[in-house]
């Protein structure tokens, strides 16, 4: 039996970081020749839940400009629960960066492993598409 509690990274790292922003199945669709699952699917479904987080934090549209230190620590497979955790790591004038955990719940498992992380920049943008300020969080005045 494992000594590893639920939620935690077996890895030693921290705990779940963030809110839960997407969760949904791993499909066969999704899958490469080895069975496992694309890291493209992955890394999609991380830049849809940033990109809700960031247009909440934007209070409108935003478009992705920067991914970086992405590291994809362990397979996801066909059946897993994938659950992405986004939490606002940095607001500029124009841009917000995200901090993106991915983990799974293996099936038949309650375990949770964090599979992926990341960190997504969005520019909050005007309905033309030009860039614009990141307006203040409401009841703070600042941004
Ligand atoms: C978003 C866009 C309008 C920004 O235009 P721009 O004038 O070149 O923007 P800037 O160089 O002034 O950068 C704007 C902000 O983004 C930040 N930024 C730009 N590129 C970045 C990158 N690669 N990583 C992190 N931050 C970045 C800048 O630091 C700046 O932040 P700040 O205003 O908070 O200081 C333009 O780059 C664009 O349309 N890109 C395509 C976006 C897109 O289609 N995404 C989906 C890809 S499929």
């Amino acid at each position: 039996m494992s000594a590893a509690s639920p939620d935690r990274d077996p890895d030693g790292g921290e705990g779940i970081s963030g809110e839960l922003t997407v969760r949904t199945v791993a499909m066969p669709a999704d899958a490469n020749a080895g069975g496992d699952i694309f890291g493209g699917w992955v890394l999609s479904q991380m830049d849809i839940a940033a990109g809700i987080a960031a247009a909440e934090r934007a209070q409108g549209r935003t478009a992705t400009v920067g991914i970086e230190a992405m590291s994809f620590l362990r397979p996801v497979h066909v059946g897993d629960v994938l659950c992405v955790y986004t939490r606002i790591a940095r607001v500029g004038r124009t841009s917000i960066t995200v901090a993106v955990e991915a983990w799974v719940r293996r099936q038949l498992s309650s375990e949770r492993l964090k599979v992926t992380e990341g960190i997504f920049t969005f520019v909050a943008l005007e309905s033309s598409g030009r860039k614009r300020p990141v307006p203040p969080l409401p009841g703070t005045g600042t941004a």
